[in-house]
């Protein structure tokens, strides 16, 4: 029989790449001096230059890929400035600068919207928390917004506001998973994956209603931060160690990419925490 004319039924034909643009910022200041969630250990040693070689792998990675990453200047005495995708949220030329949930991280916000405004971003602030990215996850022309935590539910509405898009409220309620990116994956326009336990009654409800096909992870990967990921559609960066869902993502025709940024997991953080997407 000739290949060539053997129907295409591989799932993964229907996955497709799109070109990304991606902020970061090298750990280079990277230590755990304080405790904001529950990841955190001040007393564990944190090797600062392991943190820079893996975080340059995944920035490598997305440049393998294809991806445009710009950076961010680190400040010295912002140890958690590594996790750019608290920046804020950007989107269609505009830009919400985070306002933090904790004073140890406040110092960010201003380096990240001094970014936003040299690129050209229409900015605007929020009066209640909003954490950008670590709670905002764009999907199609809806934004997938966590509360619970850190980002305050009143600013849901005045980022709706801004930015003139909808915005489906999720609570969640476990602290081990405080930023909605912990807990849930934009894969692409129309599918995520997540882990329904981090989330509260109505909003697992919620979820179940408006995406039946989603992936549900278990709860060996999630604890490995392994929905703490970055997707182009088709590629999805990873944690390495969550090889469960990585076969999920397989089978669901994406293609996984496993990275190691376990210094940085002591942050409470991984591969979507460290990147920041200005999305078109
Ligand atoms: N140590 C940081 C904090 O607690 C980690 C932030 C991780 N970022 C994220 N997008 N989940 O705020």
């Amino acid at each position: 029989m000739d290949v060539a004319a053997a129907p295409v039924t591989d799932v993964g034909a229907r996955r497709v790449a799109r070109p990304r643009r991606y902020v970061m910022t090298a750990p280079t200041f990277f230590t755990v001096e304080y405790a904001i969630n529950p990841w955190m250990d001040p007393s564990a040693p944190v090797d600062t230059h392991r943190a820079v070689s893996q975080w340059e792998a995944l920035r490598q990675t997305y440049l393998d890929l294809g991806h445009t990453v710009e950076l961010v200047e680190p400040v010295a005495g912002l140890p958690d400035m590594v996790y750019a995708a608290n920046g804020g949220m950007v989107v269609n030329g505009k830009a919400v600068v985070a306002r933090f949930a904790h004073a140890e991280r406040a110092g960010e916000s201003v380096a990240y919207a001094a970014w936003m405004s040299r690129n050209g971003f229409h900015l605007a602030d929020t009066r209640h928390a909003n954490e950008g990215q670590g709670d905002l996850l764009l999907l199609g022309a809806t934004i997938l917004a966590g509360h619970g935590f850190r980002t305050d539910r009143r600013a849901h509405h005045e980022i709706a506001a801004h930015l003139g898009m909808p915005v489906v409220g999720l609570e969640l309620v476990d602290p081990r998973f405080y930023h909605l990116d912990t807990a849930l994956a934009v894969l692409d326009d129309t599918t995520i994956a997540y882990f329904p336990p981090a989330f509260a009654d109505h909003s697992r409800a919620t979820l179940s209603e408006l995406f039946p096909d989603a992936i549900e992870v278990a709860s060996s990967d999630a604890y490995a931060l392994g929905l703490n990921v970055v997707s182009d559609g088709l590629d999805v960066v990873l944690p390495a160690a969550a090889t469960g869902f990585a076969d999920q993502l397989r089978e669901a025709g994406f293609r996984p990419v496993g990275v190691e940024l376990s210094e940085l997991l002591k942050g409470g953080g991984s591969v979507k925490c460290c990147t920041l997407e200005v999305h078109p």
